[in-house]
């Protein structure tokens, strides 16, 4: 069988035995990353359903899985927490025989005018969206195996710039920086990152604390006329996560149905 090659000649680097692919999901218990882990686990992979507190839900999570064929385990673990998040890989490690997709979907909103946001709320967002990305990237940087990808989450605010978003968006922009950064740090493992943008989706991170009305007005700004839904973000996290999608790297990708 020939080797492939790339335009100039080269070989393109050998890829491992890809089968059983092996995904963490922090996050993994709600929301987009619940529908990830479902999408994931269809796609073939054994999963590894994180989460910060919530086993129930969790346990549903690894149970979805489980029902469509797939295998899957729950394991608790806040993402600041260095020590938890080590645990997290090498349970993935242990149960399943290594990583190669970590997607970082755990994360935290709170919003109000910089004016008036306590900064004990602050303290705690960044806790969790800024110190929970960089530990979960640097296991993700030490562990993933060749041919893997890194996923973390961003928001379009970032780019929207919404009032009363000022603690959240800082916190994503700092993810943005971060995954960029990862992408060049990891030349030569031949592992992407890119994070995902989404824009208003409707989990319980969007739903909870807004009015009708609010909602209504969120849903009517993109020109698709919806709400993102789980199931449109996993998609894109799945393609990204897929050999299919690995030639996009280092990339801020804002699934948001073209809200502007
Ligand atoms: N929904 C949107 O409109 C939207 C838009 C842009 C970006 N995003 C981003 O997309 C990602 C997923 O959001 P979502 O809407 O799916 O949120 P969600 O429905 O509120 O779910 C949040 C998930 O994160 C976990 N989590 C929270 N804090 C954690 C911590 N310290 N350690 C470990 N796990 C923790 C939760 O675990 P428990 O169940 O155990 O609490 C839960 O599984 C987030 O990073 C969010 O910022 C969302």
């Amino acid at each position: 069988m020939p080797i492939p090659t790339s335009l100039d000649g080269r070989a393109t680097p050998a890829r491992p035995s890809v089968s059983p692919r092996v995904a963490i999901v922090t996050g993994g218990s709600r929301g987009i990353g619940r529908q990830t882990v479902g999408r994931l686990a269809a796609d073939g992979y054994a999963v590894v359903v994180g989460y910060a507190g919530n086993q129930d839900e969790a346990e549903a999570a690894v149970k979805e899985a489980a029902d469509g064929g797939g295998r899957a385990i729950a394991v608790r673990a806040d993402v600041a927490d260095e020590h938890a998040v080590a645990a997290l890989f090498d349970a993935a490690e242990a149960e399943f025989g290594g990583v190669d997709v970590v997607v970082h979907a755990a994360g935290r909103a709170r919003m109000a005018p910089i004016a008036e946001l306590d900064l004990a709320v602050l303290d705690d967002l960044h806790r969790t969206n800024i110190r929970g990305t960089f530990v979960v990237v640097q296991q993700a940087a030490r562990r993933v195996r060749p041919g893997g990808a890194v996923v973390t989450f961003s928001t379009s605010v970032v780019g929207l710039a919404f009032p009363g978003y000022g603690a959240y968006s800082a916190s994503k922009g700092a993810v943005e920086a971060l995954t960029l950064i990862l992408a060049r740090e990891l030349r030569g493992r031949d592992v992407t990152a890119n994070a995902v943008a989404p824009g208003p989706t409707a989990t319980d991170l969007f739903l909870d604390g807004k009015d009708e009305e609010t909602i209504a007005r969120l849903a009517a700004q993109p020109p698709l006329e919806r709400l993102g839904t789980p199931a449109d973000i996993a998609e894109v996290v799945a393609f990204l996560a897929s050999p299919a999608g690995h030639w996009i790297n280092g990339q801020v990708v804002r699934a948001n149905g073209g809200i502007i």
